[in-house]
């Protein structure tokens, strides 16, 4: 009997992963594609209560969904913008998803290309990602690594397939706890809602945090 109930469990687990796994791969195609005109940009005015002569709102997208999310949080918000891009490309189509989870397997840190910032000058910073992996890409970590956050303000924002944050806020939390940073209540946007306007959806979340 225990036996039974052991081989459908392993059964129902195996037909779970199976799914996911498609799921990922054939609902890739949301993706708005990244928008080539969307330059990094210095020194927008905000129209929040933060000092934008101190925000920078950075973030990575590989397929556009992100940095749709980042252009309105920086529409709202002000400050710097940049975009995290990786000195070595990513691979395109279904290679990206055996290359990104040997990544983290591995626990890699890209190299960034250069930012252009002097992070000194900020107090508080969005960072955008998509959820990969039930996770941040790893690139995330590579700016974590390279820039000195201490006592910062950090404000998470992603696009995911239905992982919500995933636990990214308490993760970056944990890895960042030597820098005394403060990280606030991130956004997780589905990917299936990014082709909508997001302007009230990010006005809300900046009235819940305050700042406006
Ligand atoms: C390699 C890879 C892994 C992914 N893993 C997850 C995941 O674990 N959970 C999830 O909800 N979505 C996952 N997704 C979906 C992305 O988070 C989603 O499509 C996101 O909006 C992509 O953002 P972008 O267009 O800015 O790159 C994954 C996508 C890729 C390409």
């Amino acid at each position: 009997m225990k036996k039974k109930i052991l081989i459908i469990f392993a059964v129902i687990c195996v037909i779970a992963a199976g799914a996911g796994y498609y799921f990922y791969r054939t609902q890739r195609n949301v993706s708005v594609g990244l928008n080539k005109n969307i330059q990094d940009e210095n020194g927008k005015k905000g129209k929040t209560s933060l000092d934008s002569s101190k925000v920078l709102v950075v973030y990575f997208s590989n397929g556009g969904n992100t940095q749709k999310l980042a252009k309105e949080i920086y529409n709202q918000v002000g400050g710097d913008f940049r975009q995290i891009k990786p000195v070595k490309a990513y691979p395109k189509g279904n290679k990206l998803y055996d290359y990104t989870k040997n990544e983290q397997e591995k626990n890699g840190r890209p190299k960034l290309k250069d930012l252009n910032i002097d992070i000194s000058h900020y107090d508080t910073i969005f960072i955008g990602y998509p959820i990969w992996w039930y996770t941040y890409p790893q690139i995330i970590l590579s700016f974590f690594d390279q820039y000195d956050l201490s006592n910062k303000t950090i404000i998470p924002f992603v696009t995911h397939g239905g992982s919500g944050m995933s636990g990214t806020k308490e993760d970056m939390e944990e890895y960042l706890k030597d820098e005394n940073v403060t990280v606030k209540e991130g956004l997780a946007v589905s990917r299936t809602d990014i082709e909508k306007s997001q302007k009230e959806t990010v006005e809300d979340w900046l009235k819940e945090l305050g700042y406006k």
